[in-house]
């Protein structure tokens, strides 16, 4: 049995708007420092790359920004930024030298994976993943979080259980929705709405997920990763290619209800 449900939220906007809220910029003169997060997931992980093997950046920063690569990898890289959610309760990098090495570490796993070498340089801002007041209701830590939302939401609920599962997957989603929503609105600033979901994602992925940011759960469902089927699975119809994501064009909707306010 061979389920293929590919609902394709292009999940991409979401993690990328984060960009233009900060000025671009890509000066190699920052100091290099250790990044704390450990990116060895990137080989590990069964990821569809094919997106950034004949990447070609457009002439628009912005529109090579929400291309399909450049979507991807601010996924992939959200992985490890979940994690460390978890361990550090800091949804960003704390300063723009820890986030220049961890974009350099990243580039390099990408490299060794034969893709090329300028990825990152064009698809993250350098402040991107740098922590912040500016970005979602002063949000920067768990507990500003549960500050500003309290503990139980659905999302607490909807995003625990295994997301292969589809229906699951949809409720967890709409979860996801729920809470920007929320933050959105106490936030005022429609153009953090973007900046507010791809907190979702991280809480949803690091927190809330009992099977953690690196299951196929997560990385499917939560963001939106496309992933080759695992080659022990014996075809009994456990492998579906469920890119879901708590992303995509119903946030590009939900982004222009925002802006009309
Ligand atoms: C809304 O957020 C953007 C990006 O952070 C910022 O540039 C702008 O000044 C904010 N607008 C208001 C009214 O605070
Ligand atoms: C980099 O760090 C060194 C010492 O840690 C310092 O002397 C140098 O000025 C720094 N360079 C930049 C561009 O910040
Ligand atoms: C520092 O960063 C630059 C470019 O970001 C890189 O070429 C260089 O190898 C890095 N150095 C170290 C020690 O990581
Ligand atoms: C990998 O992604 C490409 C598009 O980027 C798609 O055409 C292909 O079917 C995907 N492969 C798998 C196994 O999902």
């Amino acid at each position: 049995m061979k389920i293929s449900v590919v609902l394709l939220f292009l999940f991409f906007p979401i993690f990328l708007t984060l960009s233009s809220a900060v000025p671009s910029s890509s000066s190699p003169s920052v100091n290099n420092s250790t990044c704390p997060v450990d990116l060895n997931y990137v080989l590990r992980l069964p990821w569809n790359s094919s997106a950034c093997q004949n990447f070609h950046p457009s002439d628009s920063v912005d529109d090579t920004r929400r291309s399909d690569c450049c979507g991807t990898l601010l996924s992939l890289i959200g992985i490890g930024l979940a994690r460390r959610l978890k361990q550090t309760s800091m949804f960003n990098l704390p300063d723009l030298r820890t986030s220049n090495s961890c974009l350099h570490d990243f580039q390099s796993k990408l490299s060794s994976l034969s893709l090329p070498d300028y990825l990152t340089s064009f698809c993250f801002d350098l402040l991107q993943l740098v922590v912040s007041p500016d970005v979602c209701v002063k949000i920067q830590t768990i507990p500003d979080w549960i500050a500003k939302l309290g503990q139980t939401m659905p999302l607490n609920q909807g995003c625990k259980p295994d997301l292969t599962d589809l229906t699951l997957c949809g409720a967890c989603m709409s979860a996801g929705f729920q809470v920007q929503k929320e933050l959105t609105g106490i936030d005022g600033n429609s153009s953090h709405a973007r900046n507010c979901f791809r907190f979702a994602i991280l809480y949803a992925a690091g927190i809330v997920n009992e099977f953690g940011p690196e299951s196929n759960g997560a990385m499917t469902c939560i963001f939106g990763i496309s992933v080759y089927p695992s080659v022990d699975s014996s075809g009994n119809g456990r492998h579906q290619a469920l890119v879901f994501g708590l992303t995509g064009a119903s946030v590009a909707d939900f982004g222009l209800a925002v802006n009309g306010r």
